[in-house]
């Protein structure tokens, strides 16, 4: 029998201008960050998601940092984020002085859980920054009710799996103040490395101006607006290369294209490994209704840790490559150090253990995805049979 290539769990692929773009942005001499792609690029983010502002930058967690220093925050104040998200989702906050305060994540989504929220409101609270996991809307609808009374508190959404994605029609990364974006190589629309921050409230547009601009009125400068330019406000230097920008300009251009392509590959997966579910105790995304995911991945949630774990061992031993995802923040070192308060995170632990991704990415085709449920079920099939036999040996 010959040997199958692997199926990774990512691939990037260009899929349209990408390298004439590329080459095109060195030969004209600007390659630094704010050049003609980055104005491009930045028009389109708008266009889909009714910014007021789109500013890239090198990363989502750069831009999480900018719009963490548009907060001023100050000792005593804390910021709410989940537990079950990427670090830098609680970074941003604790590096700019503030506390984080973990909230547990409700089963549906995997989103922040609003009950939960509701309980962590007191008056310290400057910020909440829910995720959309995979690309799916929280529990907008929950969390909305949650800061009724709290106008106050920033919503920051950190949608770095969710460009695309809608709840009820309306855009994700337009439901706070700020949202931020990741074009990071695993992401649908990519760059290497980037991301952009979302401002979506013209008072702030002045300042953050300033902020991502290394603090000073630059852009003013260059807008006529001013006739030279000094130093302002703190800041630091966010701003994406003009050159990413142009490979990022060039993936936005086919975002359709790309999101058909990830469409299919999330329905395939649904389609072949549902009648496997109720069998083998597998749990499914779930999109509520209302909500336009962004298809960002695919996840399984299996019975528990040892069937993960084993799931796991078992199909990368068969040449494919899953993964696990987030362990849980507020139980990490730095969740402890950086916690204004324990906090209890039950749904986080419980998912962090049992969650599986799939291989995901635009050319997943058919027989791809078919060998990977064939290897996902083999693999429970044997572990199945492994426990099995040692329940029968004990
Ligand atoms: C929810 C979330 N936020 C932030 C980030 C950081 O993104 P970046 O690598 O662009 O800084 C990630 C990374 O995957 C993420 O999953």
């Amino acid at each position: 029998m010959t040997q199958q290539p692997d199926i990774r769990f990512n691939e990037t692929s260009v899929e349209g201008s990408e390298l004439a773009y590329l080459r095109e942005s060195v030969e004209s001499g600007h390659t630094s960050s704010s050049g003609p792609f980055s104005r491009r690029a930045g028009a389109l983010l708008q266009q889909e998601t009714g910014a007021q502002e789109v500013l890239l930058t090198t990363s989502c967690t750069a831009a999480l940092e900018l719009a963490a220093m548009m907060l001023d925050l100050h000792p005593g104040d804390t910021v709410i984020v989940p537990s079950f998200t990427f670090v830098t989702t609680a970074l941003a906050f604790t590096r700019q002085g503030a506390r984080v305060l973990f909230c547990d994540i409700e089963p549906r989504t995997l989103g922040l859980d609003p009950e939960h929220l509701a309980t962590l409101l007191d008056d310290s609270v400057r910020a909440v920054v829910p995720v959309h996991y995979a690309g799916i809307a929280g529990d907008v609808d929950g969390l909305r009710q949650a800061l009724a009374h709290r106008p106050d508190v920033a919503v920051i959404e950190d949608n770095a799996h969710g460009l695309f994605g809608r709840h009820r029609g309306e855009p994700l990364g337009s439901l706070g103040r700020f949202a931020t974006l990741s074009f990071h190589e695993t992401k649908n629309i990519v760059c290497g490395e980037g991301g952009a921050l979302l401002v979506n409230e013209t008072g702030d547009i002045d300042r953050v101006r300033v902020l991502y601009d290394k603090g000073t009125n630059r852009r003013a400068f260059f807008l006529g607006q001013v006739d030279k330019y000094s130093w302002k406000d703190t800041g630091s230097s966010f701003g994406l290369s003009d050159t990413l920008a142009a490979y990022l300009y060039a993936q936005l251009e086919r975002a359709q294209e790309i999101q058909t392509k990830r469409r299919a590959v999330f329905e395939r997966y649904e389609r072949l490994v549902a009648p496997y579910a109720r069998e083998w105790g597998l749990s499914l995304p779930v999109v509520p209704a209302g909500s336009e995911p962004a298809y960002h991945m695919f996840y399984l949630l299996l019975p528990d840790r040892s069937a993960r774990d084993a799931v796991l061992a078992g199909m990368r031993e068969q040449g494919v490559q899953p993964t696990f995802h987030y362990v849980p923040l507020h139980d990490s070192e730095g969740g402890r150090r950086f916690a204004a308060r324990m906090t209890e995170c039950p749904v986080t632990v419980d998912v962090s253990g049992r969650l599986l991704r799939l291989p995901f990415h635009n050319n997943l085709g058919e027989a791809d995805a078919e060998r990977v449920v064939a290897t996902l079920v083999s693999s429970l099939s044997t572990h199945r049979a492994s426990h099995l036999a040692n329940r029968a040996g004990s």
